[in-house]
């Protein structure tokens, strides 16, 4: 496919040019699919069942409810908050862009800690804004006085902390998001809650003002839907709410998050829990195997292979299993990082990468 616009090209903006679309190689067989962060396990029947009524139902001759009333109403009242503090969003992708335009009057700058999700960085490049990345440490924990430094030598307008973040799996202290929304009312700090079922500490009851709290359904079992949501100050809901496309949630997909949220949170979390579990003795195995683990509180393991990382990554998609790499550039240079499975998925990868390694 060529990419090349010709006089086009130049009505894109150099940082948009040279930047790489998010691409995620797919090996032609996959029996283990570890690259994207899912809950792997699919509903049981008598949930499909139930949902396959609770959709047969919908009008799909109109557009979608715009302001989503009913999935608000079940997740205003999930978390005890107001349903004006509420935005949804088509994933949280869709919200992290959102609050980058809703917020780039200039200079507008976006922050986050380096590495982290790289939507983040894509999203602020989309807008022409420019981004700062605060390299983590070497075990991946967050330098808080650089990144204090770097807030306050240039005023970023958006700060995205990962909590906990990906890939690195990594759980910063929480209460860094709220100390800095707390020192500098004029930056937005939104503290990014996709993993926390897995063993983040939520910012929820901070969420006032310049902290905002984001959360996805996708990571807790419903990736195929888009559904994602802020809790924020009734003010941003409003100013993101000009931002937002007005049909960005389909009605199959409010409808549908209703009645998973109504009857199926349980059976998710139960699975999360499972993960959790499986996370632990997986980091064991990998250990055991000689490989370096970073300590996760989110559903996946970033391991530091080195310089082998490429071809293990072959082997492993040759075995059926995907897992995602970083290249052979930067601080994820030679780490792969692998999501947790089911336990039939877990103990594939752990053949493979046995065989490969030995
Ligand atoms: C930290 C973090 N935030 C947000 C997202 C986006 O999730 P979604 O757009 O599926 O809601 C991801 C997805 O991997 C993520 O890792």
């Amino acid at each position: 496919m060529s990419d090349d616009l010709g006089p086009l090209a130049a009505r894109v903006p150099a940082a948009l040019r040279g930047a790489a679309a998010y691409h995620v190689p797919q090996p032609p067989r996959i029996l283990a699919k570890l690259d994207a962060n899912e809950l792997p396990f699919p509903l049981p029947a008598e949930l499909r069942a139930g949902l396959a009524a609770a959709l047969a139902d919908v009008g799909l001759e109109r557009y979608p409810d715009p302001r989503a009333r009913r999935l608000r109403e079940v997740v205003a009242r999930q978390l005890g908050v107001a349903g004006d503090r509420l935005t949804f969003g088509n994933g949280s992708d869709e919200l992290i862009a959102l609050l980058v335009a809703a917020f780039a009057a200039a200079p507008a700058t976006i922050l986050t800690p380096a590495p982290t999700f790289v939507y983040y960085r894509l999203a602020a490049v989309a807008r022409g804004l420019p981004i700062v990345e605060v390299p983590l440490r070497e075990d991946f924990t967050l330098d808080e006085e650089g990144f204090e430094r770097a807030v306050a030598a240039h005023r970023p307008s958006v700060v995205f902390l990962a909590l906990p973040n990906n890939p690195t799996g990594t759980l910063w202290r929480p209460a860094f998001a709220r100390e800095l929304a707390a020192c500098h009312p004029d930056v937005v700090v939104v503290s990014d809650e996709a993993y926390l079922a897995y063993g983040g500490d939520s910012n929820l009851a901070a969420a006032t003002d310049n902290l905002v709290v984001m959360r996805t359904l996708s990571k807790v079992g419903m990736a195929g839907l888009r559904v994602g949501y802020t809790v924020s100050s009734p003010a941003i809901a409003a100013l993101l709410d000009k931002v937002r496309p007005p049909y960005n949630l389909s009605t199959l997909d409010q409808a549908a998050a209703v009645y998973l949220l109504e009857h199926a949170a349980a059976w998710c979390a139960a699975r999360a829990a499972e993960i959790v579990v499986a996370r632990e003795a997986l980091a064991a195995e990998l250990t055991g195997l000689g490989l370096q683990v970073a300590p996760s509180r989110a559903n996946l393991l970033l391991v530091r292979v080195g310089p082998g990382a490429a071809t293990l990554w072959r082997a492993l998609a040759d075995a059926g299993v995907v897992v995602r790499a970083f290249g052979d550039t930067g601080p994820l240079a030679g780490c792969l990082r692998i999501t947790i499975g089911t336990p039939a998925e877990n103990a594939l990868l752990v053949a493979a990468l046995r065989s490969a390694l030995t």
